[in-house]
């Protein structure tokens, strides 16, 4: 079983600042199909990897968020959104492959641009699903592998390796989309589009919910 994570004193605060530094160019990329996701999301609600708190915006003052996140330099920054949104923030810092949530506990896992970085996604998806109750909710948004022979998984491949290691192990090339059919939930909706910006590697993405 994968538990371990390994912290980088130097990618690691890098990676924080950008991602708080890049939080508006975000909100303007997502802002709309979050807003949509999240909307009536109860009073707890459990995130995979919230980096530097860039979905804090979306959740409503007062909302109990348990954030599992292994990477511990982005918890400062995690803490400051916390502040600014009024968020009652729980920090978990332990990879999703691996929670220590009882199972059946939650109604709400949220998940955005993680499951390219976990070590191993396939368990991550199932010990989010161990956790949500039945009738509960996944909700997500992951960049993927481009269709083959096309200019974006030319990029994909050109750029995989400096990609991956300085974004601390996001791979760019994930099928996440295959690895979430077979999960076995009970009902799965699934959005495949292009997200044009300037971080061409991740054009290709999905967006959706499952319910266990
Ligand atoms: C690209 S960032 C996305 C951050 C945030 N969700 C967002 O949308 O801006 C990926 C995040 O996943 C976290 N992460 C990496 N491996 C993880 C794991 N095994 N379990 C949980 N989180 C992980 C990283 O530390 C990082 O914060």
């Amino acid at each position: 079983m994968c538990t371990t994570f390994e912290n980088n004193s130097v990618r690691g605060p890098v990676n924080s600042w950008m991602f708080k530094m890049l939080s508006g160019y975000m909100n303007h990329l997502f802002g709309k199909s979050k807003r949509a996701l999240f909307k009536n999301h109860p009073q707890t609600v459990v995130e995979i990897g919230p980096g530097a708190g860039a979905n804090m915006r979306y959740l409503r003052k007062g909302t109990r968020l348990i954030a599992i996140e292994p990477n511990i330099h982005m918890h400062v920054n995690l803490k400051k959104s916390a502040t600014k949104y009024g968020i009652c923030l729980e920090i978990k810092t332990i990879v999703g492959e691996d929670m220590d949530l009882p199972d059946n506990s939650i109604e709400f896992v949220v998940c955005t641009l993680v499951m390219c970085t976990v070590s191993n996604p396939a368990q991550c998806i199932e010990q989010i699903k161990r956790i949500l109750k039945p009738s509960g909710v996944f909700v997500f948004i992951e960049h993927v592998r481009a269709k083959e022979k096309t200019i974006v998984s030319f990029v994909q491949n050109v750029t995989f390796k400096p990609w991956l290691w300085f974004f601390e192990g996001c791979n760019t090339k994930r099928d996440t989309k295959s690895m979430l059919e077979s999960a076995g939930f009970s009902s799965l909706s699934i959005e495949e589009y292009n997200s044009y910006s300037p971080f061409v590697p991740i054009t290709p993405q999905i967006r959706g919910r499952a319910i266990k």
